[in-house]
């Protein structure tokens, strides 16, 4: 039971001391942010990540989170990722393939005036091709300083996958709707036609989770409470964006409720642990989901204590399970841009 396995989760991580160390990203189970180092967004968790000299790292949150920490460690450091099914559905919206083609069709359009920015939800590969092309990852907490440099260099960006991150932080920097268009990678076409004046091209990508959030929820949430304030994501919708209150990353959203006044009202648009555990830890300030039905992000919920305590009890036996280890050559390009993104293109 769970009582046992956390037992036994403890003894494990008590062994290893400081040959192991724990990121927890914000989204995670409670019983296993109790286990974490680390918690924070994923900007947070990739720095954290590369400074630690722990040889292991369980990494609780998703596979694009344990590549880049496996990307940013030596080689002696394991990365492990307790659940290998722990993906990301956004993520698997841009594959290597689809991105060479459309790099093909987007240069044949538009020269040699692209800069292609990947957020960090996105794999390993898809980063390394933003390395060789001079391009940067970017976060939700550093997605705007890295937009309003890219432009600087170049004419125009490719944004991916997440089209509404992309879309919700060129809007918010001033550039409007009709200089951006969306690259479809299914048809491999364009939604709408392309023009000299495009400033972003936005990758036909989203997150599942963050897409359940809509505008008639907010409205009906407006109608119940009058004192009602509503912070998003910036992996909602546009039209969600525009409606709420406030918009920003995972830290964003935990600090400004950590200083929001006791006794105001807030409909938070994100991950259900996150919103679940703001509402526990301020209990002086009414909290609840934009969306009535919560929203989990299922392959965040993979991991949990079986899971994490199979993989502790391994190590402790010398054995290294669900190891995440990306290939030198496509590791070294994306350390470029992840590079780029921690430096701001420095
Ligand atoms: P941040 O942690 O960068 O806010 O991203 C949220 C997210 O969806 C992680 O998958
Ligand atoms: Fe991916 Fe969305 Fe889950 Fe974040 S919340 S890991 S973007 S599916």
């Amino acid at each position: 039971d769970e009582q046992t396995l956390q037992t036994r989760a403890r003894e494990a991580r008590e062994t290893l001391e400081d040959r192991l160390f724990i990121p927890g990203h914000h989204y995670q189970r409670d019983e296993i942010i109790a286990f974490a180092d680390a918690s924070g967004d994923s900007l947070q968790l990739a720095q954290r990540s590369a400074s630690t000299t722990a040889d292991y790292i369980v990494f609780c949150g998703v596979h694009f989170m344990a590549e880049t920490a496996d990307i940013l460690t030596t080689d002696e450091q394991k990365v492990i990722l307790p659940d290998m099914r722990a993906g990301c559905s956004m993520a698997d919206m841009a594959d290597i393939h689809q991105t060479e083609r459309a790099w093909q069709a987007l240069t044949e359009q538009f020269g040699d005036t692209i800069l292609p920015l990947t957020y960090v939800n996105s794999t390993a590969a898809i980063k390394a091709f933003c390395g060789r092309h001079g391009g940067a990852t970017v976060t939700s907490s550093n997605a705007s300083a890295m937009i309003e440099e890219a432009l600087t260099r170049k004419e125009r960006l490719l944004f991916l996958p997440d089209q509404h991150l992309g879309r919700n932080t060129a809007y918010d920097l001033g550039i409007p709707l009709e200089q951006m268009i969306v690259w479809d990678p299914i048809r491999e076409t364009f939604e709408g036609e392309p023009h000299n004046d495009i400033k972003v091209i936005l990758w036909k990508g989203h997150c599942s989770v963050h897409e359940k959030f809509t505008v008639d929820y907010m409205e009906k949430l407006r109608g119940e409470y009058d004192d009602l304030q509503v912070i998003v994501h910036p992996e909602c919708s546009w039209e969600v964006v525009q409606a709420a209150d406030l918009d920003g990353s995972t830290k964003k959203i935990i600090d400004t409720i950590a200083s929001a006044p006791s006794g105001t009202t807030w409909a938070i648009g994100t991950e259900m642990n996150l919103v679940q555990r703001l509402a526990s830890t301020h209990k002086d300030k009414t909290i609840m989901s934009l969306n009535p039905n919560m929203c989990p992000c299922l392959t965040m919920n993979r991991i949990d204590l079986a899971h994490f305590t199979w993989c502790l009890e391994e190590l402790v036996e010398g054995r290294v399970v669900n190891e995440i280890s990306v290939d030198e050559a496509t590791a070294t390009q994306a350390r470029t841009a992840l590079n780029r993104m921690l430096h701001a293109f420095a």
